[in-house]
């Protein structure tokens, strides 16, 4: 028979992201965010070759990114509001982690199932933060996806690529819930 565990289900059907604008200091330290990196790293990758980082970024990191948001903004031809935007993700925020996807060269494993582990990271970093009381969410943005940025802000390697900016922090309101997909639409069960 299954052994349930009623509050961990509880917190997975009604857990939900606390938009990042809305978070505010105090954030957890490092000692307390290891556990939630810890809880992070648990998750599931097909033959074990931990395709995936975390990059912390404290306030002055943080500061430093939001900083070369404009120039690379520039230069790919960005409106100001969306260079504003951007910039300010990285500006306003107390705490992110960035996780990286970073695929091992395998023969086994596709480098897709991979990068799914990335995302899997990130979904569990967003859930440890949210059930050790924190506010929390997974972010990207367009420099996210800007080789220039994501190389000189963060120093990846040029197989690697940002899977998610988990922003944490006290929430100061908690919005209402949003619509939930209808399990229906999209569910197909086969007896056969
Ligand atoms: C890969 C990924 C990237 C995202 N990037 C952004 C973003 O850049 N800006 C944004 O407003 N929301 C973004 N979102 C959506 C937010 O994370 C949003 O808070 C989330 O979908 C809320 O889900 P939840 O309430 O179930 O936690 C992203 C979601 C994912 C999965």
């Amino acid at each position: 028979m299954p052994d349930p565990n009623p509050a961990a289900l509880k917190f997975l059907l009604t857990r939900r992201s606390r938009p990042a604008k809305t978070l505010t200091a105090p954030v957890p330290d490092r000692a307390a965010l290891r556990p939630i990196l810890a809880a992070a790293a648990r998750s599931p990758d097909h033959g074990k070759l931990e395709p995936w980082r975390f990059i912390v970024l404290e306030k002055p990191a943080l500061a430093r990114l939001a900083c070369l948001v404009p120039e690379r903004g520039a230069a790919l031809g960005h409106d100001p509001e969306k260079i504003g935007k951007a910039s300010r993700q990285f500006a306003d925020a107390d705490l992110a982690v960035a996780v990286v996807s970073a695929p091992k060269v395998s023969d086994k494993i596709p480098e897709i199932e991979q990068i799914l582990s990335a995302g899997a990271v990130c979904l569990a970093l967003l859930n440890a933060a949210l059930a050790s009381g924190w506010g929390a969410n997974w972010l990207t943005g367009w420099p996210s996806h800007d080789r220039d940025f994501v190389s000189l802000g963060l120093g990846l390697a040029r197989h690697e690529t940002v899977a998610g900016f988990i922003h944490i922090g006290t929430e100061t309101s908690a919005p209402p819930d949003r619509p939930r997909p209808d399990l229906d639409a999209i569910t197909e069960w086969r007896g056969a």
